[in-house]
């Protein structure tokens, strides 16, 4: 195959045939086509996009590029949740172990932060010692213990995902549907997952901002998870505003934590939709036969805590210090601290997560080079949430920076992400529709 022609037809409108897409992810991940290619060929993708045809054919293509794992002894359900990326969206850290605490085998494969989003890989990246490229063998073992294993692509692992992913991060080339739905759905055909949880985000902080298409993007994804003999639910939430009050790795574990540990009187969004999505997940598993009665199981399983235990346990089986969960003081912590105030009394209108994702990667706490390495405690802690009263110069945010951080670029959008209002605006509903 010539590669060049594959550009130009895209390029040109054309649709790809199976064997074309087959024979491209076989000669990238054997490192045959070289990456300056590929965001070309990737760009085309976004303006041309790709019909159903041609990402159910990537998807699998992808999910087949590795080896595949294989649960189906394991007897209980297993399922797993994906979101298409937002800002402050912490929620796996907390669901995977208070699903597991329900009685749900958890396999999940996850992935680092893409764009101005976080990735719950780095996340936990940031617990000193915590290990994500598990093999097949020691996947099975910690589900078999513990019921739920976190995960990354590897060179074994959808691979083609791990190198498409990061390349796509670094290319401005994330936003189009069939690609979003190829890199979710190989890495949930590939983890041996039997039903998942979608959380399709829309709004400034999310990769689809408007509702329109978001509803396109989590029908395909619908479409193509039925395809391949995936169960599948599908929310559509809101992402006008960063999830929970911290955007940044070990600030958000530590926010998890608190939720977990029953302190989420600050929290209160990242709870309620972490309930909702877990409740959804034992629905869809047949482990609850109602959503009250999974909503029962999911707040008693948060409440007695159980799920906190579990996450322990997770950290201690992938290599972590679970001792983080009694002492916060032992993940990284940043030297400098920034408060930014507000500058005029009002209620809160807005806080733009887009502009908010950009001000914690200006932090140091995302990549815009593959050269760059996290700053795994720069962040920003949010002081206020939309639809809170606050007074003239009230700190609102404060920003946590090292020496990588470019602080000047960091607070200039942190500033521009508030809007204040002289009127309250209306509450916020989190769950804006089911799919399909
Ligand atoms: N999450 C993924 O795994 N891939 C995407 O493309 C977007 C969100």
């Amino acid at each position: 195959m010539v590669f060049l022609d594959l550009i130009e037809k895209k390029r040109d409108g054309g649709e790809l045939s199976a064997a074309e897409i087959d024979e491209m992810i076989g000669l990238y991940v054997g490192d045959d086509i070289a990456d300056y290619q590929m965001s070309s060929f990737l760009m085309a993708v976004m303006w041309r996009g790709l019909t159903n045809a041609e990402t159910a054919t990537l998807t699998w293509s992808m999910a087949e590029s590795g080896a595949r794992f294989d649960f189906s002894s394991l007897m209980e359900p297993k399922v797993d949740k994906h979101s298409t990326g937002g800002v402050g969206d912490k929620v796996s850290l907390l669901l995977a172990p208070l699903a597991a605490a329900c009685g749900c085998i958890v396999p999940m494969i996850s992935g680092r932060g893409l764009g101005h989003t976080g990735g719950t890989l780095d996340k936990l990246e940031s617990i000193p010692g915590f290990r994500v490229d598990l093999g097949h063998d020691e996947f099975r073992k910690q589900l078999e213990a513990i019921g739920v294993a976190m995960g990354s692509q590897t060179k074994e692992l959808v691979p083609a995902d791990r190198k498409l992913y990061e390349l796509r991060s670094l290319t401005a080339t994330i936003p189009e549907t069939g690609l979003i739905t190829a890199s979710i759905l190989s890495k949930k055909i590939a983890e041996g997952t039997e039903s998942l949880v979608l959380d399709v985000k829309t709004g400034s902080g999310a990769f689809m901002q408007r509702l329109d298409d978001a509803r396109q993007l989590a029908d395909r994804l619908h479409q193509i998870a039925i395809l391949s003999g995936l169960q599948c639910s599908i929310l559509i939430t809101e992402m006008d505003q960063p999830l929970g009050c911290t955007v940044g790795n070990s600030l958000e574990v530590r926010e998890a934590i608190a939720v977990l540990s029953g302190d989420a009187e600050r929290s209160t969004d990242l709870k309620e939709l972490t309930l909702e999505l877990t409740t959804e997940m034992l629905v869809l598993s047949g482990l609850s036969e109602s959503h009250p009665h999974g909503l029962r199981l999911a707040q008693q399983a948060l409440d007695s805590g159980k799920a906190l235990e579990r996450l322990g346990e997770l950290i201690e089986a992938q290599g972590g210090n679970p001792r983080i969960i009694d002492n916060i003081g032992l993940l990284p912590q940043s030297p400098h601290t920034t408060v930014v105030t507000a500058p005029y009394e009002g209620w809160v209108a807005c806080i733009d997560a887009r502009l908010i994702g950009a001000a914690t990667v200006a932090l140091g706490a995302g990549r815009t080079q593959r050269s760059d390495s996290l700053d795994p405690a720069a962040g920003i802690e949010l002081h206020a949430k939309c639809g809170q009263w606050v007074s003239r110069d009230e700190p609102w945010a404060t920003l946590y920076h090292g020496p990588g951080a470019d602080l000047g670029r960091a607070t200039m959008k942190l500033k521009a992400a508030l809007s204040i209002s002289p009127d309250k605006p209306a509450a916020i509903h989190l769950v804006k529709e089911r799919r399909p």
